[in-house]
């Protein structure tokens, strides 16, 4: 921080809440309200406000490092994951190493932080990978599928399941058993805990949700729970537990287009990691890797990796929450 204007750099308070928002709005052309950035950042089971950084210069919040701890397993240990997002600086403060800094801080702050991810833009990214000794993983990327080849692909088979889509969602405690189920299916798996489940799509949660669940008789065979951005053009795969089973994937997409068609969908979108099972799932749907350029970059403690098999974990985890 040669160049910058003496300011302060330091742990965020609940009392920053309001200057971090009007910054946010600011700096992001999608808005931010106190309501929304209470529910992620104070409400969640498990947060942390005082592991996110502001940069305070005159009274006034200049500069954001945003983390979230998500809850995580990854080989059959519990961590402490933490995403780092919403990063702004005022305009005014720009280029001048206020963001490597805050980045900085934030990882020298003594907590017992096993594994920091981030899905940084290009102007973020160098600062993480330069000063902050991130590493990127070029194999994860979005997959992407146009809203008519979900269509088509749901057209061609005889529906084998009722589908029934609920907006907002109330997550219960069968939805949390079909996803414990499908997860142990799987050798290790980054999965997240029901308990940040339940908050996540709960009643205090903001209304751009959906859950679908497919059903043979009573019997739950699939869920998926979709966010919706991008003024809903964008449908956002958070969770997608369908198995190997294409038909019951395509009958539930179908209807979380037809849940928006409203908004006039154009895509829908996943995380997916090149050697994870589930990206060739995604690709007998249809999807497509997209050329977004935006990856993930983590910084682990050294008992978790990296490495090729920390990709396969990371992969099929949506850690989305803003
Ligand atoms: C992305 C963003 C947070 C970067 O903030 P910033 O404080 O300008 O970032 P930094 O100053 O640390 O780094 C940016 C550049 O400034 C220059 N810089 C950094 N330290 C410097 C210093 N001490 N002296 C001179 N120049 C410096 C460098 O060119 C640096 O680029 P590098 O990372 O390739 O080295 C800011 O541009 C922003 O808020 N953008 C809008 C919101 C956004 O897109 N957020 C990212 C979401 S993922």
């Amino acid at each position: 921080m040669s160049r910058a204007a003496p300011g302060r750099i330091r742990p965020c308070t609940v009392a920053d809440v309001p200057g971090v928002v009007d910054l946010y709005n600011r700096c992001f052309a999608a808005r931010m309200t106190l309501d929304r950035f209470r529910w992620q950042y104070l409400d969640a089971p498990g947060a942390r406000p005082d592991l996110s950084v502001v940069y305070e210069r005159g009274g006034k919040v200049r500069g954001f490092v945003g983390a979230v701890v998500l809850p995580w397993w990854i080989r059959g240990r519990r961590v402490v994951a933490v995403r780092i997002q919403d990063v702004c600086v005022a305009p005014e403060e720009r280029g001048r190493g206020v963001f490597s800094a805050m980045l900085r801080a934030h990882c020298a702050l003594p907590a017992p932080v096993d594994l920091r991810l981030a899905f940084p833009n290009p102007r973020s990214r160098p600062a993480f990978l330069r000063n902050a000794l991130f590493q990127p993983h070029p194999d994860i990327g979005v997959l992407r599928c146009d809203v008519e080849t979900i269509r088509r692909a749901a057209d061609a088979i005889a529906r084998p399941c009722a589908v029934t889509v609920e907006r907002p969602p109330r997550f219960t405690a069968t939805d949390g058993a079909f996803l414990e189920a499908r997860r142990r299916d799987v050798d290790a798996h980054g999965a997240r805990d029901t308990r940040w489940l339940h908050w996540r799509l709960g009643p205090g949660a903001p209304h751009d949700y959906l859950v679908a669940r497919a059903r043979v008789g009573d019997t739950l065979v699939g869920l998926v729970v979709a966010k919706f951005y991008a003024a809903g053009r964008t449908i956002d795969l958070v969770e997608c537990a369908t198995g190997d089973r294409p038909d019951v994937a395509a009958t539930l997409l179908d209807a979380c287009v037809d849940a928006l068609s409203h908004t006039r969908p154009e895509a829908l979108e996943t995380w997916a990691g090149r050697g994870y099972g589930g990206t060739a799932r995604f690709r007998r749907l249809g999807f497509v890797d997209d050329e977004r350029s935006t990856a993930m970059v983590t910084r682990c403690s050294p008992g978790i990796g990296p490495g090729p098999a920390l990709t396969w974990l990371l992969s099929p985890a949506d850690s989305d929450v803003y």
